[in-house]
């Protein structure tokens, strides 16, 4: 490994990795990189993907790709999408702001997560490219309400409630390094503060932490609080289809529910009138021993794939990855820790590198597969070992 490493040393995931490992305090990496129990399910979503190989086609006229697709309504410029995830600032001080304008710089859609550090609304106004809002279902009807109110009003482009967290995952990184929010200056915080100290100053000179999109309805300012507690104590694990069915009819519009993992769920999701579903075990910090998505795309995609836009997400790290999510009947497909561990490694440049590599990657892959369009792309390209 390379003494000195730089955004532009930064080749895929792993470069991508190792420089966020060197740049931000262990219990935030460890909180990114992190996974359930054992991290079982979290090794599988990688691994799934070589289960099997692309055979590619020759001789097809391939000079111009399209990588365009339309999924839940949108049009994507590129066939993958950054997934929500929660506390973006803390990995870098452009948090939100970073990922939203690196998306719509390559024509692609981002998540606001329920726990996202800068508001839907700003994040609505200044970049203009689909914005997902992701929701967490609180027991306070009152707040989920009103969430659902102010993403309207604020011009969301398609509703995304997470249904596989409905308690917290067992992240034993977390309960060792004793990750909270805000950030905690215990006395193994405040050496983390010393030995990275760019991030302990950027964290300490650009705006305050906080939770724009919850902050009206719970007081999380004064005082730490735990992921694991925010899950189990603030979410509501009685919420079932009749709630969700309600949801959907209220957003009257583009609705998808993420997580979903059974053939069943997705013949139900389509029933209640949603518009897409998500195949995700949560990038594995959720139920471990859980299946992966890409084992379980194309049972689902054979059962609803004509009525319901069907995605995935989990462990795509290269541009083959998602060819073969797409091979198997995805819409389109989520990505999480590729961009988390460029934002924590560099802000926007990072970001905007790791999407710029994975769309490269991308277009030179559907060019040696033959595929002009992500149409060619089909199970009669992939056999499993
Ligand atoms: C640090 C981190 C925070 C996340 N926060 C959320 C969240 O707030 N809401 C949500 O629905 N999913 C969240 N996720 C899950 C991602 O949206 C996505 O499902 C997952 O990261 C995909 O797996 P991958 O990281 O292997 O690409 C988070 C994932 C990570 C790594």
């Amino acid at each position: 490994m390379k003494k000195y490493l730089r955004l532009n040393d930064c080749f895929n995931f792993h470069d991508f990795q190792e420089l966020a490992r060197r740049r931000v305090p262990g219990p935030i990496f460890n909180y990114i990189a992190g996974g359930a129990d054992d991290e079982v399910t979290l090794r599988r979503n990688t691994a799934a993907f070589e289960q099997c190989d692309l055979v590619p086609s020759v001789l097809r006229g391939v000079a111009n790709v399209d990588t365009s697709v339309t999924v839940m309504g949108q049009r994507l410029a590129m066939p993958f999408y950054c997934s929500p995830t929660a506390l973006q600032r803390l990995f870098h001080h452009q948090g939100e702001r970073a990922v939203a304008a690196a998306a719509a710089k390559f024509g692609t859609m981002f998540g606001v997560s329920s726990l996202g550090t800068v508001s839907l609304e700003e994040l609505r106004k200044k970049y203009e490219t689909p914005q997902v809002y992701q929701f967490y279902f609180h027991k306070d009807r009152g707040l989920n309400h009103a969430m659902l109110q102010r993403a309207k009003q604020a011009g969301v482009d398609v509703m995304m409630l997470t249904v596989d967290s409905i308690t917290g995952g067992n992240r034993e990184r977390d309960l060792r390094t004793g990750f909270s929010i805000p950030f905690r200056m215990t006395l193994g915080g405040m050496l983390q503060f010393a030995i990275k100290p760019m991030w302990a100053l950027n964290y300490v000179t650009h705006e305050r932490f906080k939770l724009p999109q919850l902050d009206q309805h719970v007081d999380m300012g004064g005082d730490v609080m735990s992921i694991g507690r925010y899950f189990t104590e603030m979410l509501d694990p009685s919420m079932n289809w009749d709630d969700v069915a309600e949801m959907v009819r209220t957003w009257n519009g583009q609705f998808c529910l993420k997580g979903v993992m059974s053939v069943a769920d997705a013949k139900r999701a389509v029933e209640i009138g949603c518009t897409g579903i998500i195949l995700s075990n949560h990038g594995g910090r959720q139920l471990d021993g859980s299946r992966s998505a890409f084992d379980q795309l194309a049972e689902i995609v054979d059962a609803v794939g004509d009525r319901i836009d069907v995605m995935m997400d989990g462990g795509i790290q290269r541009g083959s990855h998602v060819l073969k999510a797409l091979s198997l009947g995805a819409k389109a497909v989520g990505v999480g820790r590729l961009y988390l561990f460029a934002l924590a490694a560099a802000g926007q440049a990072g970001v905007e590198r790791a999407l710029g590599l994975m769309k490269a990657e991308i277009e030179r892959d559907m060019r040696l597969m033959g595929c002009a369009t992500i149409k060619d792309l089909t199970s009669s390209n992939l056999r499993f070992r």
